[in-house]
């Protein structure tokens, strides 16, 4: 069972950036859905294993990308947002430096990037550990345009759920804001256990 984590804030506390009521439909509403279907299509791979009925099988390959994609990045979204100040630790900033130039520079390239994403979708700062570097990737939907041996590490929800309301059609400004809320002690420790 995969499990929905608790909101490491108030739903009010982030609302000068994302406002209480985005705030709780997008963790009660959106997040627990796709939580829930997460759970249901782990429950019938399980069932067409032991039935040995594949016939859905491609249907349910696709549903645990999507819906397996909405939970987890859901939770690290969540997990990596704060309403206090954060300082990020010394060897992600090493690496942001070597990698992007800079953390202005790292900034821009990723609102640039997530804010030009077709959709719905996700902008995710990540590891790849081939190429030992820190690299941006746009995320279609949850699952869409991912690469193989990457490790996210910060990630922003750009579902026209998670600013619309507050935000409309400025998604700089959204993106812009939420980049001041970013709980580096949390990217930190991701890039550190990486
Ligand atoms: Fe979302």
């Amino acid at each position: 069972m995969y499990e929905k984590i608790k909101l490491p804030y108030q739903f009010d506390e982030l609302s000068s950036y994302i406002s209480k009521e985005t705030l709780e439909n997008h963790y009660n509403l959106l997040y627990e859905g796709y939580v829930n279907n997460f759970n249901k299509v782990l429950q019938d791979l399980e069932n067409a294993r032991l039935t040995n009925n594949y016939d859905n099988i491609k249907a349910l390959e696709k549903d645990l990308a999507f819906q397996g994609g909405g939970a987890i990045l859901h939770t690290m979204y969540f997990e990596n947002l704060t309403p206090q100040k954060t300082n990020i630790s010394q060897s992600l900033k090493r690496k942001i430096e070597e990698d992007f130039g800079g953390i202005n520079e790292f900034r821009e390239q990723f609102i640039k990037s997530t804010s030009k994403i077709e959709g719905s979708g996700w902008g995710i700062l990540g590891y790849n550990k081939s190429l030992n570097k820190l690299i941006i990737l746009q995320v279609e939907k949850h699952s869409n345009l991912s690469i193989w041996d990457f490790i996210p590490l910060l990630v922003i929800d750009i579902w026209e759920h998670a600013y619309y309301l507050d935000y409309q059609t400025k998604k700089e400004e959204y993106l812009n804001k939420t980049m001041d809320i970013i709980n580096w002690d949390v990217v930190s420790k991701r890039f550190n256990e990486r």
